[in-house]
């Protein structure tokens, strides 16, 4: 069970299918589907998506679990994050962010990222927490190095995305060098 996370400014807490038509309004746009590989084609798919995350499996092998990203202030949806621990080794974790447009470059993405790799490498004390990101991503790259998490790879031409070979750049933080923590 994913117990919600609170910064200044946000509230970081498990997706219902309430949130289905926020999180469609900004994962359907092109330009934020741009470097990833899901883009839903319909509000439905969200809510399949939703639906098929289960409480009991967060912190559990294999699956990508979602969590929303909401404004403290009015409770609005604005994002969300993606944790993916692994089926090889449960002491591995790889995470994804998405944020709306219309709240990007606010910090937002820096301030819910940090949260979630201290959960990660505090709390729940995941040896090591991975980030892929395409090096054309300008946004991303700037964001994994602003939250400390360390380049690790540069993979070249190694993922298919739409229709493509793209590079794949690696940034990961370990539990041992990650610097101390203001996690509540
Ligand atoms: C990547 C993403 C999550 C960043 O979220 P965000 O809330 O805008 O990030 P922040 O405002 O916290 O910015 C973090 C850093 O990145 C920098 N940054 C943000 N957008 C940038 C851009 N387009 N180009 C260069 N740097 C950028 C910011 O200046 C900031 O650095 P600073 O604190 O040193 O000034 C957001 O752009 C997004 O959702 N993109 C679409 C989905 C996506 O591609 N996700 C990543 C998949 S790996």
């Amino acid at each position: 069970m994913f117990e919600e996370l609170k910064t200044d400014r946000l509230i970081i807490r498990g997706l219902t299918t309430a949130d289905a038509e926020a999180m469609h309004a900004y994962r359907s746009r092109q330009e934020v589907a741009r470097f990833q590989s899901w883009q839903p084609q319909s509000l439905e798919q969200v809510i399949e998506l939703i639906k098929r995350i289960k409480p009991e499996n967060f912190n559990c092998d294999g699956e990508w679990y979602q969590v929303g990203i909401t404004l403290k202030e009015d409770l609005k949806l604005i994002g969300d994050l993606g944790i993916q621990i692994s089926s090889r080794d449960s002491r591995l974790a790889e995470v994804g962010i998405t944020v709306h447009p219309q709240y990007q470059n606010k910090g937002y993405g820096r301030e819910a990222l940090s949260a979630l790799l201290n959960l990660l490498l505090y709390k729940l004390g995941k040896h090591r927490v991975t980030a892929s990101v395409d090096p054309r991503n300008l946004a991303s790259m700037a964001l994994m190095k602003r939250v400390g998490l360390r380049q690790e790879g540069h993979f070249i031409k190694s993922i298919w995305l739409k229709d493509t070979w793209v590079d794949d750049v690696i940034f990961a933080a370990l539990k041992n060098d990650w610097p101390n923590s203001t996690f509540p």
